[in-house]
Parts: structure tokens; C-alpha cells; sequence
């Protein structure tokens, strides 16, 4: 059983407590199976203020829809296309966000004033049976202050929140801890917004070669996670090929490594390896764990490596490449 870090955050697995919290449009962390979510009632904009001003969001950055099954997209979501309800139909429930044209009643709040809607099926037993049991649909972002590392467990989501919010629902670690993939639509043709937990490869195995559209201009940017600095440790973090040259360029630092498979040989204290057998799911499960870890220790500097770059290890250079500062 877990110790309740503090007594005002209630730490549970009571569906009842949550679905109440909601019906009064207060906030629940919820687990997910890419990363822990603030969820509020998708229909009601006391809820959807209420997730801005808790995770310090600009406005200008819009919400993920949470829908308790594919059958649902019509009541949030209209000018479907075909490879749309293809790809729900194949990876739903899962870790993949469809950006659909949206119903015009889906607050403006959610939508950030676009005129689309990001949606998904979230693949976790207890918040598919809590979406079950409520009669709206739920937005939530990642739980983590804007800026930071998503969380993968309640107790991340705990240590971000303290005692501002009442109640996370304990789903334990999330099962792919990267968040889920976005896909949008431009003249009906997919375009991965946002590299996440479903890789490019299973998507194309479905639907054929897809376009990338993961960089843009950060003044204008289509999907706001696609800010070139956005996953970021408090700690400077690096990224190289070259783990023992760069600890060797830095002689009088405290470094924390970041790796893949091996530890390296030289003497450093800190070292996280994501997965023994070399595993990219593996290590895409245990990133932002470790990011969180090594980024508790008061470190100068966090050297992470460069991972294969195919499947997942894609998604986590990805996301690496944003927590490292560019100088
Ligand atoms: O795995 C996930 O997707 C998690 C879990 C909780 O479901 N959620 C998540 O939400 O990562 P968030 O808010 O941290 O990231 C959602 C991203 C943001 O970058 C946002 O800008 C983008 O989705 N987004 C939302 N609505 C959009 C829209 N209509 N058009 C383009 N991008 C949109
Ligand atoms: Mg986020």
C-alpha cells in the first residue's frame, strides 16, 4: 500500500470518489496508459478553466478529448474521414490522439478557438471504467505543471500538485510512459503532429507511408507540444552519441547518466539504464521515471543517450532532443 504523502491529496482507487469530484467539475488525476492525466468535465468550462490555472497552461494551448470508445467521436467530432475511423478502429482503445474538425458544440476553452478537437480512447482498465460510468466525455493534459516531464506514476503526479488537487486515482506505473501519438488531417491525409508512444511503423504497417509535421515554427506552432524546448528537467540535460567524451569534457561536474542498455565504465555515481536487454518499449516505460529521478538529485548535469533511432527510440530522442538546452 502506498503512505499518503500528504493528507489533504487523497491517493485512491475509488471510482466513486472520482466520478463525484467530477460531477462537480473539480479536477481528478487520472491514470492513462502513455502518462497520468488532470482530467475535467469535457463539457463544462468551470472544469476546463479549473485544468488551465492548475497546470499554469496558456489558453493558447488546447485540450485532449477523452472518449470512453470510438462509437462516441460523433457526439464530439464531425467531416470524419475514412482513415480517421480506420485508425480509431485499429489502435483504439491506445495511445494514439485523433485532431478531427469539431462539433461546434466543444467549448472554445478546449479547442484553444481552433476549429478542431483532439481526441482519444485511453487504454487503462480503471479510467476506461470510471469514463464508463460518467455521462460526459473527460479533457485532460498530461499532469505535470506546463513545461515539465509528464508523469508516469501518482506519486509524480503528487509531488507536481501537493495539496492543490484532491484526488489521483491510482492506475500504478503507466504501461507505455511516453504520451500518445497525434495524428491531424490536411486535405484528408494524415500527418503525425506529435511522435509518441505509438511508433510511425505500426501506423504505416495499417495505412501506408504517413507525412511527419513534428517541427515548426515555435511563434505558430500547429500542435503547441511541437515547441522546440517543451519536456524539460529542471537540469541541464545534453544529448549525444559520445557518453564518455562529453563526461570527459566535463571534469568537475556532478552528472547524471541517462542510458540505454550499459552503464559506462568510468566512475559516475548517477547512472539510469532504461533497459537491460536493450528493449525500446522497455526504455520508453522507464524514460520520464528516470528523467524525474535523476532530476531530484541536485545534479549539475544530465547526459542522455542517443537511442537507436527506429520505433520508439524515434519518440524518445524526439522528446530528449526537447528537454536539452540548445547552446
Ligand atoms: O498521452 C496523452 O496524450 C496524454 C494523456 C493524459 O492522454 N495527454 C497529453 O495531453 O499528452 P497534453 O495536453 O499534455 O498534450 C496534448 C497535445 C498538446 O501539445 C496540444 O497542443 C495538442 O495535443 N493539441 C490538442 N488539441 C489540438 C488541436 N485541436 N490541434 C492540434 N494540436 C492539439
Ligand atoms: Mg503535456
Amino acid at each position: 500500500m502506498l503512505n499518503l504523502p500528504h493528507p489533504f491529496t487523497m491517493i485512491t482507487t475509488d471510482l466513486k470518489k472520482a466520478k463525484k469530484a467530477l460531477q462537480q467539475n473539480n479536477i481528478v488525476a487520472i491514470p492513462t496508459e502513455t502518462v497520468y492525466g488532470l482530467a475535467g468535465n469535457a463539457f463544462s468550462d468551470v472544469a476546463i478553466k479549473k485544468i488551465f490555472t492548475l497546470k499554469k497552461r496558456p489558453l493558447y494551448n488546447p485540450l485532449i478529448i477523452h472518449i470512453k470508445s470510438a462509437e462516441f467521436l460523433p457526439e464530439v467530432a464531425i467531416d470524419i474521414p475514412k482513415i480517421a475511423i480506420q485508425l480509431a478502429k485499429e489502435f483504439w482503445p491506445g495511445p494514439l490522439t485523433l485532431v478531427l474538425k469539431k462539433q461546434p458544440h466543444i467549448s472554445d476553452l478546449v479547442t484553444a478557438g481552433k476549429n478542431t478537437v483532439a481526441i482519444r480512447v485511453p487504454n487503462h482498465p480503471l479510467t476506461l471504467e470510471l469514463l464508463n460510468q460518467l455521462e460526459f466525455p473527460v479533457a485532460a493534459p498530461s499532469a505535470n505543471p506546463f513545461g515539465s516531464i509528464s508523469p508516469t506514476t501518482a506519486h509524480h503526479v503528487h509531488t507536481y500538485f501537493k495539496d492543490d488537487l484532491a484526488i489521483i486515482l491510482d492506475g500504478g506505473a503507466c504501461e507505455k510512459g511516453i504520451e500518445s501519438t497525434i495524428i491531424g488531417f490536411e486535405n484528408k491525409l494524415p500527418i503525425v503532429y506529435r511522435l509518441g508512444s505509438l511508433s510511425i511503423e505500426h501506423i504505416e504497417a495499417k495505412i501506408g507511408n504517413v507525412v511527419a509535421k513534428t517541427h515548426s515554427d515555435d511563434n505558430s506552432p500547429v500542435a503547441p507540444g511541437m515547441l522546440s524546448r517543451h519536456y524539460a528537467p529542471a537540469t541541464a540535460t545534453f544529448l549525444t552519441n559520445n557518453v564518455e567524451q562529453l563526461i570527459q569534457s566535463h571534469p568537475n561536474k556532478k552528472i547524471g547518466l541517462l542510458l540505454f542498455q550499459n552503464n559506462v565504465t568510468q566512475t559516475v555515481e548517477h547512472q539510469e539504464i532504461l533497459s537491460k536487454s536493450g528493449n525500446l518499449n522497455e526504455a520508453a516505460k522507464n524514460l520520464y521515471a528516470a528523467m524525474h529521478h535523476l532530476d531530484q538529485l541536485q545534479l549539475d548535469m544530465i547526459i542522455a543517450e542517443r537511442l537507436p533511432d527506429i520505433g520508439l527510440g524515434k519518440t524518445m530522442n524526439d522528446k530528449l532532443q526537447r528537454a536539452t538546452k540548445k547552446n
